[in-house]
């Protein structure tokens, strides 16, 4: 089965064609980066636009990829939510739309479920059940997995997203949106140990995360210091090993509470190198195993929705002809692919 997904829930315009025996057959992305930098941060309303400009173009450019032509399309599969609701309402639409169009079945993916599969779209893809650390811009959480729609919340951000708090140290730190892989270069620069951030909610028991705190924290140590350059990426540094030590700290826990070994890490924040690093290294102490998606899947992109579609498609999963999107949609109310119309 052909599958082609389109993601547009927030600022990157994703489209690509997965097909169930041959993997991946194309995948195209546009950023909206330049658009929205002048402003700090996404513009919905110009983020919506600009998805009504690129997507067809990218599904055209995607096909020419592949050299298929839409009769060779079995399915669509369109980020139905979370995000923000006029950026999801052009995929949507247009998907249904082409679907319709094509006589062929279309489904509605949740965008973190098609972020928790991305790993499987790799050579060696994790084996169900395991444990799934999502880790994006609007959120983190601990995920039990086993199998596709049966998932367990077993802890989340009690306020901002790890992706959040990376963008938003970054802005404090006077670095240019996107801020979060930029915070990220700089902390590269930087020495560790210099400054000792907290680990927020690691000394009480359970599996939530909270990292509001340390942009405050950042923000106190920032105006305290001299503003030089090492200062900075000193500073950027113990940021960042904050995070990822708290992220490593809740993943141990949440794999010795349940017995697994197998940890999938998904999201735009398991792009980043340090936290890769420190997961790879947990995981061979422990025995277990570490999952990431290739580094630009990690990010939001096509071909984890192709793929999420795919396998609810196989399932005999199809929406009605009614366009419904979702901005908030919590992952724990999906179920398992049902055969038949949602
Ligand atoms: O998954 P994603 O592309 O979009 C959402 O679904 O939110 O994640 C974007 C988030 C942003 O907050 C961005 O700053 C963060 O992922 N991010 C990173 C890195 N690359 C992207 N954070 C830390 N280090 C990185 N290398
Ligand atoms: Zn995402």
């Amino acid at each position: 089965m052909r599958v082609l997904g389109i993601e547009t829930s927030c600022d990157e315009t994703g489209i690509a064609i997965y097909d169930t025996e041959q993997g991946l057959l194309a995948h195209q992305l546009y950023s909206q980066v330049k658009l929205h930098a002048d402003y700090g941060g996404v513009v919905p309303e110009l983020a919506s636009r600009d998805h009504v400009r690129k997507t067809l173009p990218l599904i055209q450019a995607a096909l020419k990829q592949a050299n298929l032509a839409p009769q060779d399309i079995d399915g669509v599969a369109y980020t139905a939510g979370p995000g923000l609701v006029g950026a999801l309402l052009v995929g949507a639409c247009i998907g249904r739309s082409l679907a319709l169009g094509w006589q062929v079945p279309a489904v509605a993916v949740h965008h973190m479920e098609g972020h928790l599969l991305a790993p499987m779209l790799e050579d060696n893809p994790p084996d169900f059940p395991f444990i799934a650390l999502l880790v994006s811009g609007g959120h983190t959480q601990l995920v039990r997995v086993d199998g596709i729609g049966h998932y367990q919340l077993l802890g989340e951000s009690v306020d901002d997203a790890a992706g959040e708090a990376f963008d938003k140290t970054a802005k404090l730190m006077g670095l240019d949106y996107p801020g979060g892989p930029r915070l990220a270069a700089l902390a590269e620069q930087g020495r560790p140990d210099c400054y000792k951030f907290p680990r927020p909610m690691t000394d009480r028991p359970g599996l939530d995360f909270s990292f509001s705190g340390l942009k405050t924290f950042a923000a106190n140590t920032i105006a305290a210091e001299a503003d030089d350059e090492q200062t900075r990426a000193d500073i950027a540094r113990a940021f960042q090993d904050a995070v990822v030590d708290t992220l490593v700290i809740k993943c141990r826990r949440a794999l010795k509470e349940t017995g697994l070994k197998r940890l999938v890490v998904a999201g735009g924040v398991s792009a980043n190198k340090e936290l890769r690093a420190q997961l790879h290294a947990f995981a061979e102490k422990i025995g277990g195993e570490v999952f990431f998606p290739r580094p630009e899947f990690c990010t939001d992109n096509g071909a984890m929705i192709a793929f999420a579609g795919a396998q609810r498609l196989l399932a005999g999963e199809q929406v009605d002809e009614r366009v419904k999107t979702f901005p908030r949609w919590p992952l724990e109310q999906l179920r398992a692919p049902a055969s038949g119309h949602a």
